[in-house]
């Protein structure tokens, strides 16, 4: 006989926040379903989201009281009581007015008032229409947020209310429910951190249509910035072209060229408290780049002119204060010596040596084989793994170095 699964979120308590949108009825059954996995809700209504949805469909379902109000006072000092209980608050749907007090810190609510009482993973999924979404205020409410650690859920494209179709749809349950339970599952040990990871290729422009670049798919920079994210750090993601979404949580700069990852890395690098570059940035640029398409026939073609790109890890090692920084070496021979040399040179934290020629490795797998050297050139050797998998190597190895300061600090105090 087969045992039965485990419930999900058994022994989890969770605040829903659930605010006015017309997706509000969603939220009914985003409820049953983290009852069914066994969560302890607790269900906050803003206003508005009870004219959708009557409070006593949360109250029967959930089995708690559903809270309203701020000044009720027989639900007294729940602003407090509620998220020192919690291990995460889900806000879903959420409405641009939600995002823009949330972002703001207004408390005129017992739903927003909870945001500031709460130290415990925030979670919002919102839906609304989708030039609301697209607006310069949203995105930057939405950028603050994140920035601060919460854990947006973006909509997705399909019709709306409005009768159009666009990208304002609350995400599918699925989906909200996985990202609760990766949140809730991994230890958060990165809160606190900022870390700045690049990802992906760079472009270089020979003529306004034809370019320069590498192999790069940019997955393994990515894997870095969500595995990070999930551990609770503040991330942005400084990213060449690639193909990829970009993760839940995650900030994201797009860049093109060397020149312009440089500026927005080295616009960031006082913000960061660890910096990892997994692009692969170009090493030469087209000295001449032409500003209109050349044609076959010119005479640029004859002999393309080369010139070194900067090295931007090299750069952020020089004007660094105390972040971590950690390089990749994408190597085809000797992979550690030729990584150590790297370590030493640009003096790194730690470098990630990948034999991009390992089978079932390297540029554009989902799986990668690495060895990790640190300042004092400890190695780990580590198998084939799921490039997610690596990622979480990768952050525990600088956990380690974050460590061996404390220690040493504590030891000469
Ligand atoms: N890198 C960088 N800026 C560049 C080139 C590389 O910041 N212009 C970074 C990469 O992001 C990576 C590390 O440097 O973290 C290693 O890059 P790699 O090209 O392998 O090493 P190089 O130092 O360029 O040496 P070589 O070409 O001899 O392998």
């Amino acid at each position: 006989m087969q045992a039965e699964p485990i419930p999900k979120f058994l022994g989890k308590r969770i605040v829903l926040g659930v605010t006015g949108s017309i997706a509000a009825y969603k939220a009914v059954e985003l409820l049953r379903s983290l009852v069914r996995e066994g969560a302890h809700v607790n269900v906050v209504l803003t206003e508005a989201a009870a004219r959708f949805v009557a409070p006593l469909t949360f109250e029967v379902l959930s089995g708690q009281p559903v809270a309203t109000d701020l000044f009720a006072t027989h639900q007294e000092m729940l602003h407090l009581r509620l998220p020192e209980q919690a291990d995460a608050i889900v806000v879903a749907p959420a409405t641009a007015h939600f995002l823009a007090k949330a972002a703001l810190g207004l408390a005129d609510d017992l739903l927003s008032t909870l945001l500031l009482t709460t130290r415990c993973p925030l979670i919002i999924a919102p839906a609304m229409d989708g030039d609301m979404w697209a607006h310069p205020t949203v995105v930057s409410h939405v950028a603050q947020l994140r920035q601060r650690g919460a854990l947006i859920i973006d909509p997705v494209e399909g019709p709306l209310a409005s009768g159009r179709i666009g990208q304002g749809r609350l995400a599918e349950e699925t989906t909200i429910l996985a990202a609760i339970e990766a949140q809730l599952s991994r230890s958060r040990d990165w809160v606190g951190e900022r870390v700045l990871v690049s990802a992906g290729p760079t472009q270089e422009p020979i003529d306004p249509v034809r370019f320069i670049s590498n192999r790069s798919s940019g997955k393994m920079g990515y894997a870095i910035a969500q595995a990070a994210r999930e551990r609770g750090a503040a991330v942005t993601l400084v990213t060449g072209p690639t193909s990829l979404p970009i993760p839940a949580g995650v900030d994201a700069v797009a860049v093109t060229t060397a020149e312009e990852m440089e500026k927005a890395l080295m616009m960031r690098l006082a913000w960061a408290t660890v910096i990892i570059m997994a692009a692969a940035v170009a090493d030469f640029r087209p000295k001449h780049p032409a500003d209109h398409k050349l044609k076959k026939t010119e005479h640029a073609w004859k002999s393309l002119t080369l010139e070194p790109t900067r090295d931007i890890l090299h750069l952020l090692s020089k004007r660094r204060t105390s972040q971590i920084l950690v390089g990749f070496a994408a190597e085809t021979q000797n992979l550690v010596a030729h990584a150590k040399e790297k370590l030493i040179r640009k003096r790194l934290d730690l470098i990630v040596a990948n034999d991009v020629r390992a089978e079932g490795a390297g540029f554009g797998s989902d799986m990668n084989a690495a060895t990790l050297i640190d300042r004092d050139q400890r190695e780990i050797r580590l198998p084939l793994m799921p490039k997610r998998e690596l990622a979480h190597h990768i952050l525990d190895a600088i956990q380690r170095l974050r460590t061996d300061v404390r220690r040493t600090c504590s030891q000469t105090d």
